[in-house]
């Protein structure tokens, strides 16, 4: 059987970005031995044509014009992964608009606007997938919407944000945070601009999705209480070392009967803590509920092939036809 092709476009050709397309063009042959499609990167969007890339894609698949991307109706799914808020909101919604199925990373966007685009998504019956959004490669919201009754989940606990647990571990063997946010950005765990994860609005913006998803009842990032890790210097990491402790940017939500409630800060664990042992650029989230009891996830939390494996997940059941819109999540349907 011949196999079929899915025409596939980035919104974003940075450090996820290209790393989907290098995913989907070295896993070529075992993606299409085993589910029978052929997905093709066709078109990126990207701000400068002339920037070195790591992955360098076929001539005429970078450009600098959405149009070309959203008006192209031989174009079947679209990942976003050029991150920021405008215009990126913009796009997605004219995306819908036009009939392509979205899979986005860009958890600052759902977190403020999930609800909205749900909605968006929902008169445009189309699926959108936003597991790269939430702990890289680890398939948390996968397992929230599909494997678990949902609302069953009462309570998450974890470490959400690799580039800030990388940064803890390396302060508390002596290196300023400078330094060590210098080796996360040559490892891509860091963005450019890595105030979100100092400041604590990228872990409070998962958690708000994890809540969200986990639910039932919409939970926004201005609901969030958070707080980060700019303020503390490698002394205290190094003296809380010394004395059998860990500190960790801890996420947590909860929901009763009156409320959710999600917060986010950094807490002094045991050293012994499983919490305290999660590894430098890893992610740990552990879900507690009815019938299940606790379920503890681990894994890569950040990086571009990392977050990639996630994007390609999601493409490929948007591609199969069988994705139930996780976005739905958002809006409060459960
Ligand atoms: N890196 C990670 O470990 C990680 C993990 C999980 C989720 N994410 C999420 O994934 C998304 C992308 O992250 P990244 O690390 O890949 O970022 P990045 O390396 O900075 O790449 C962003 C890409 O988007 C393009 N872009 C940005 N704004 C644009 C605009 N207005 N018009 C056209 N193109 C635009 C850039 O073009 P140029 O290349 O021309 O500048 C670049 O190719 C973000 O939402 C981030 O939060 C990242």
């Amino acid at each position: 059987v011949s196999p079929r092709t899915v025409r596939v476009a980035l919104l974003g050709y940075g450090c996820v970005g290209s790393s989907v397309d290098r995913l989907l063009t070295d896993r070529a042959d075992e993606i299409e031995e085993t589910t029978g499609l052929r997905l093709r990167v066709v078109r990126a969007l990207v701000r400068d044509l002339r920037k070195p890339r790591p992955f360098q894609p076929p001539p005429g698949v970078l450009t600098t014009d959405f149009g070309a991307i959203c008006e192209d109706a031989s174009i079947d799914v679209v990942a976003e992964v050029m991150g920021g808020l405008t215009p990126t909101e913009d796009y997605f919604r004219a995306l819908l608009a036009a009939g392509k199925p979205v899979v986005t990373a860009n958890k600052q966007l759902l977190a403020r606007r999930g609800r909205e685009l749900a909605r968006a998504a929902e008169l445009a019956r189309l699926p959108v997938r936003f597991e790269a959004a939430v702990c890289g490669a680890v398939p948390v919201v996968r397992i929230l919407c599909e494997a678990l009754p949902p609302r069953s989940v009462r309570r998450i606990v974890g470490v959400v944000n690799g580039t800030t647990n990388y940064l803890l571990t390396r302060m508390e063997h002596g290196r300023a945070l400078d330094d060590a946010l210098d080796e996360a950005r040559d490892l891509g765990y860091a963005e450019s601009d890595a105030r979100d994860d100092l400041n604590g609005s990228d872990a409070a913006a998962k958690m708000a999705l994890l809540a969200s998803t986990a639910f039932g009842t919409p939970a926004s990032l201005d609901q969030v209480e958070f707080s980060g890790i700019a303020d503390i210097s490698p002394r205290d990491l190094e003296e809380a070392r010394r004395a059998g402790r860990r500190v960790r940017l801890v996420g947590e939500a909860a929901v009763d009967d009156r409320a959710v409630v999600v917060r986010v800060a950094p807490t002094e664990l045991d050293e012994h803590h499983e919490l305290a042992r999660v590894p430098a650029a890893f992610n740990e989230v552990a879900l507690e509920g009815d019938g299940f009891g606790r379920l503890t996830l681990r894994g890569p939390g950040a990086g571009g092939p990392e977050t990639a494996s996630a994007v390609v997940g999601d493409l490929l059941a948007i591609a199969a036809g069988r994705a139930t819109s996780h976005l739905a999540r958002l809006g409060g349907a459960a």
